[in-house]
């Protein structure tokens, strides 16, 4: 579409108007009943009631889309994802389901080191086509930007490839991508088996790959499995040090699998996020509170996994953090690409009511990746990045559970997809 769009015929239009949320505020969803919007080039020229919107002389000559009582709201922001990877691992699916844990098959070479000998064998092409396929089905569930991991390659060449290949997909599709360099996901196979092996591959990332990131203008965010199994808490503060010396802004993945201390390694170090958190301790929680670190949560994690210990997402919600939702898209742990199957889990295991998981995968959302100034909610001057779902009342979109009720998604003014 090229000039005005008013879109218009909305039950209720969230706006989720204002900043990132904390506490109370994370159930302000600025909902216009019968509300309008206005968009031009790509931005929102104007929100609100639609009586009001109406009144601009550019509304009556704007192309009219009636959305026929389904509810508005901003495009989903999924702030974590491992986006490029070469296949599932369902054979490990099938092994968790039998009684193996995560950990006991990653010991064995599987999780992540599994997924690393199919990204390396996989060629660029392949990697790319599954990505562009799975974006499809992000933007049809309601996201319009993510963020996008590597973190399978573990090698200089194979991670040059994930990385690039995100800056490829940026230009060639229409949602945005936001990438982090994970490097330090875990430590490859070659550098196992001798005691400084760890020390020897983060001086690879640190010397070698990371200034090659930088000079190719790959990433915009470093992030580290900081966990059993993967880093530790030095390890990570000093590969975090030197990224953000680069220029590359910390997150981190944080107390997943055990309670490290890396929830106040990503304070202390101002990190954008910290996700995970299903160990945090009320220490880490009162950290957080006090940070403008986002707390992410990734239920669809401990739902894939079959655990039953979810991140405690009120207490952080009641001690003031900046709680987000995000899916962790990936082949291990979280295989899914759907926010709204996100909201559910939080609400139905994490107790967020919908409101706040909705705030949580918008605005606070948007926040996680440094970005609540330009999208995460429809406010006059932010980019026209929204959904309308197939629902008359905003709280039908977590309770259906397991369904795809996204009728359209619009990028930047552009319709993206949109059911018959
Ligand atoms: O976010 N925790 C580390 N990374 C992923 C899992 C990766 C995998 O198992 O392939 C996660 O859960
Ligand atoms: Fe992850």
């Amino acid at each position: 579409m090229s000039g005005s769009i008013l879109i218009t015929g909305a039950s209720q239009v969230l706006t989720l108007r204002g900043g990132p949320r904390r506490g109370n505020s994370l159930s302000n969803l600025g909902i216009v009943k019968d509300g309008a919007v206005l968009v031009r080039d790509g931005k929102i020229v104007a929100v609100g009631p639609r009586a009001q919107v109406d009144r601009r002389a550019e509304a009556k000559s704007a192309e009219k889309f009636d959305v026929g009582g389904r509810v508005v709201l901003p495009g989903f922001v999924d702030s974590h994802t491992h986006l490029i990877h070469a296949a599932s691992r369902a054979e490990e699916y099938e092994l968790k389901i039998q009684g193996a844990s995560y950990e006991e098959i990653a010991r064995k070479g599987g999780g992540v080191l599994n997924s690393v000998k199919k990204l390396r064998a996989a060629t660029e092409q392949a990697l790319k086509q599954r990505a562009a396929s799975a974006l499809g089905e992000f933007a049809a569930h309601g996201t319009t930007t993510l963020e996008a991991k590597s973190g399978y390659g573990l090698d200089v060449a194979s991670e040059l490839k994930i990385l690039t290949l995100h800056k490829e997909l940026n230009t060639e599709q229409p949602l945005e991508i936001v990438s982090t360099f994970l490097g330090a996901h875990v430590v490859p196979a070659e550098f196992r088996g001798k005691a400084d092996g760890a020390e020897k591959y983060l001086d690879l990332l640190m010397e070698k790959l990371l200034p090659e990131v930088v000079v190719r203008d790959l990433a915009e965010y470093c992030d580290v499995f900081c966990d059993r199994g993967a880093f530790t808490v030095r390890q990570s503060r000093k590969l975090l040090a030197k990224a953000k010396d680069h220029g590359l802004a910390p997150r981190l993945h944080a107390e997943q699998l055990s309670r490290t201390g890396a929830t106040q390694l990503a304070v202390d170090l101002g990190a954008a996020s910290c996700d995970h958190l299903e160990h945090v301790n009320d220490s880490d929680i009162r950290s957080l509170a006090k940070s403008k670190t986002v707390a992410t949560l990734l239920p669809g994690c401990d739902f894939h996994l079959g655990l039953k210990e979810y991140a405690p997402a009120r207490k952080l919600i009641e001690a003031g953090a900046i709680v987000a939702l995000a899916t962790d898209y990936n082949p291990g742990t979280s295989p899914t690409m759907s926010m709204p199957m996100v909201l559910s889990l939080a609400c139905d295991q994490l107790r967020m009511t919908p409101a706040e998981a909705i705030a949580a995968a918008t605005i606070n959302g948007a926040a996680a990746l440094g970005r609540e100034k330009t999208i995460g909610s429809l406010a006059e001057g932010k980019q026209a990045d929204l959904a309308a779902f197939e629902v008359e009342d905003y709280r039908e979109i977590p309770y259906y559970f397991g369904m795809n009720l996204c009728w359209m998604t619009m990028k930047r003014g552009e319709i993206v997809c949109m059911k018959d």
